[in-house]
């Protein structure tokens, strides 16, 4: 006597773990910058990054989320609910933003790439459930991009 189909499906899903990728954009300016080193030293390290006036990028921002396929949704995370939780806390937050100058947490940080994927990843991790993998990758331009944790 074969088994249910029911317990065929779920030994087929059972321990799959699957990534699930939601993608946004978000604009902001920034400026790269140490006041601990001198005005040459930073146009140095920085270039154009350090301009005073600062200037802006187009972030792409990709959320991945991994874990186990829930067999009564068949979602690792339901794709409406993650757009959510970008949307309130991240857009809302950098979105059209000063980085420097309207962002608290880049008040003493500098507002580099990495630094920002990892503030993302931060507020995020606090909101999805712990037995889901997080990881951001954010696209400063095309060419660049970070990805954290590595
Ligand atoms: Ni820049």
């Amino acid at each position: 006597k074969s088994a249910p189909i029911n317990i065929v499906i779920q030994k087929l899903f059972m321990n799959k773990k699957v990534a699930v990728f939601r993608k946004e954009r978000f604009n902001a300016a920034h400026r790269l910058h140490n006041p601990n080193l001198s005005d040459m030293e930073n146009q140095m390290l920085f270039g154009k990054c350090n301009s005073p006036n600062f200037h802006g990028h187009n972030y792409d921002l990709t959320v991945k989320v991994t874990g186990y396929v829930e067999p009564k949704t068949g979602y690792v995370i339901d794709t409406k609910i993650l757009s959510n939780l970008i949307d309130e806390n991240i857009l809302e937050k950098f979105d059209h933003r000063n980085l420097n100058l309207d962002l608290v947490e880049f008040k003493d940080l500098n507002p580099t790439a990495e630094n920002i994927a990892i503030i993302i990843y931060n507020i995020l991790r606090e909101k999805i459930n712990s037995s889901l993998e997080l990881k951001i990758i954010l696209n400063e331009t095309e060419k660049n991009y970070v990805e954290y944790p590595a």
